[in-house]
């Protein structure tokens, strides 16, 4: 091992005491057993930050009039059957010729190498893996020069019924179509979300909660009559947006191939189909900026022919770099075309399509949005944790304050009943909005420390001043600057600091 790679898994390692020690993400787990590869569990702080994750995603679907709704996780196969799922949900393995590991064979050489293997073909694959010398990452034997297909799918039986849980929340978006046709009172387009779990039966699961067997998807549905797809009243405002595309023929190139330009562009260039589905991508892309992920680190990345799933027409992947395992995907849109409802009227019997008012009856057409929650958290940890130096340096959680599991710490100065008494008040009427963290135990030094290392953006001290003049310290996370906020205000100068509408120092008298 080089000493760059020494030192990148010492960072790697500590990266991954700090989510466990914070109480970010637990597992394997359950841990007290041993680990059952691919679970996890969200510890206190990754929770709340997962919530935000999800609650960010629910206001941007329903602020573009889409609705949550919640379907069964297992259903039975014949819907599996319907949706091509028990067919080819499957991904390409190949053994280890001495240990018999089984592992992903598109996903080996990604850990390896910046190229996007998903789009090989088998042969391409195994060739890739004997010319870059890959051998088994668990014993260091050969591979062998096979390709086989494992399915994804996790079988139950339900009454003695075959059944299996779900392996995205999309298809069981789609079979409630009638009941939205008379929700949405007989008018196109209309939308669609659910965020729950949804379970795959991944090979060899190795990159944390990136590729979990359980993990939850926040995914939206957009059904629309084909005939708008390029008369679509959002388009407009949006297509002149300058997007990072990078179409599959310039994947063959360098990263350096990916040329931002226009929506407006990509559709004349023919990288998407559709003014609806470049819609849809920019919403995608934005969630991701107003995540607070570096624009550089995002680009669109559009799936190779060869690599579409089953159902998709358009396909392109919003990707984010990490820090710990690159380029990786964060969420698929994709024109489903009218291919769902036409397999869940042949199989159901139901007859899912939509009259006009003239009468005229036809299949809908689906977009996707195809978010997931634990990607995007995993990522806003990856992007924004910070140590500087290794063992005993410095540990940050530079998360942007919107984003943040804590909003805000509340700090009686020390330990006297007359401060406990002002700052439990101050906390029951900031936690009307946010979530607050009250501590008195410890210095106060240390108390900064804990909270600025959980990423918390303002820390709230009420000391003797604040008995006679009704105000408190605040204190920023990054800039250890301080500023008197009186009482009557807080509320609303927190919220004006979360979100970023004010600059610090003109919330409050600063303090020197
Ligand atoms: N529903 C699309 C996906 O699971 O990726």
């Amino acid at each position: 091992m080089s000493k760059q790679e020494k030192e990148n898994s010492e960072k790697e390692k500590e990266f991954l005491a700090f989510i466990k020690e914070a109480g970010l993400v637990w597992g394997p787990s359950p841990e007290i057993y041993g680990g059952f590869a691919g679970f996890y569990e969200y510890g206190p702080l990754g929770k709340l930050l997962k919530n935000k994750v999800e609650n960010s995603i629910r206001r941007v679907f329903n602020s573009q009039g889409l609705r949550e709704v919640e379907a069964p996780t297992i259903l039975p196969d014949i819907v599996w059957k319907a949706s091509g799922h028990l067919e080819t949900f499957s991904d390409r393995i190949i053994l280890c010729s001495k240990c018999k590991s089984v592992f992903r064979a598109d996903k080996l050489i990604e850990e390896k190498f910046d190229v996007s293997a998903d789009s090989f073909s088998d042969k391409k694959l195994l060739e890739f893996i004997e010319k870059n010398s890959i051998i088994c990452p668990s014993c260091k034997g050969q591979l062998e020069k096979d390709i086989t297909r494992q399915n994804l799918m996790m079988k139950t039986k339900v009454a003695g019924e075959d059944a299996s849980l779900r392996p995205e929340t999309a298809t069981t978006t789609y079979l409630p179509f009638p009941r939205f046709v008379s929700y949405f009172r007989k008018k196109l387009p209309f939308g669609v979300f659910q965020i729950g779990k949804a379970y795959r039966n991944e090979i060899s699961p190795r990159q944390h909660v990136l590729r979990g067997r359980e993990f939850t998807q926040a995914e939206g549905q957009i059904f629309v009559d084909p005939k708008t797809k390029n008369s679509w009243d959002k388009y407009e405002p949006i297509k002149k947006e300058i997007l990072p595309f990078w179409d599959y023929k310039s994947q063959e190139k360098s990263e350096e191939s990916v040329k931002p330009i226009s929506i407006e562009d990509a559709l004349k260039k023919k990288f998407i189909n559709s003014q609806a589905y470049g819609w849809c991508i920019y919403l995608a892309y934005m969630q991701f900026v107003n995540f607070g992920i570096p624009k550089e680190k995002i680009r669109l990345r559009q799936h190779h022919p060869d690599e579409k799933a089953f159902y998709a027409d358009d396909a392109w992947d919003i990707e984010v770099k990490l820090n710990n395992y690159g380029w990786f995907e964060m969420c698929g849109v994709h024109d489903r075309t009218d291919y769902d409802l036409k397999q869940h009227s042949k199989f159901s019997g139901q007859k899912l399509e939509f009259k006009n008012e003239t009468g005229e009856a036809f299949t809908p057409h689906i977009l996707e949005i195809a978010f997931g929650s634990d990607r995007p958290t995993y990522a806003l940890i990856d992007l924004f944790y910070e140590k500087k130096g290794l063992g005993e340096g410095k540990t940050t959680f530079s998360i942007p304050y919107h984003m943040a599991p804590i909003d805000v710490s509340v700090f009686p100065l020390i330990k006297k009943p007359e401060l406990f008494k002002i700052a439990l008040d101050v906390k029951e009427e900031l936690e009307r909005d946010f979530i607050v963290d009250y501590d008195e135990s410890g210095s106060i030094g240390r108390r900064y420390l804990r909270s600025a290392t959980a990423g918390t953006p303002l820390a709230i001290t009420i000391d003797f001043d604040s008995i006679e003049k009704n105000d408190v310290t605040v204190r920023d996370r990054d800039t250890e600057k301080q500023i008197r906020v009186p009482i009557a205000n807080l509320r609303h100068t927190i919220r004006q600091l979360i979100n970023g509408d004010i600059e610090f120092e003109h919330a409050g008298k600063v303090v020197k």
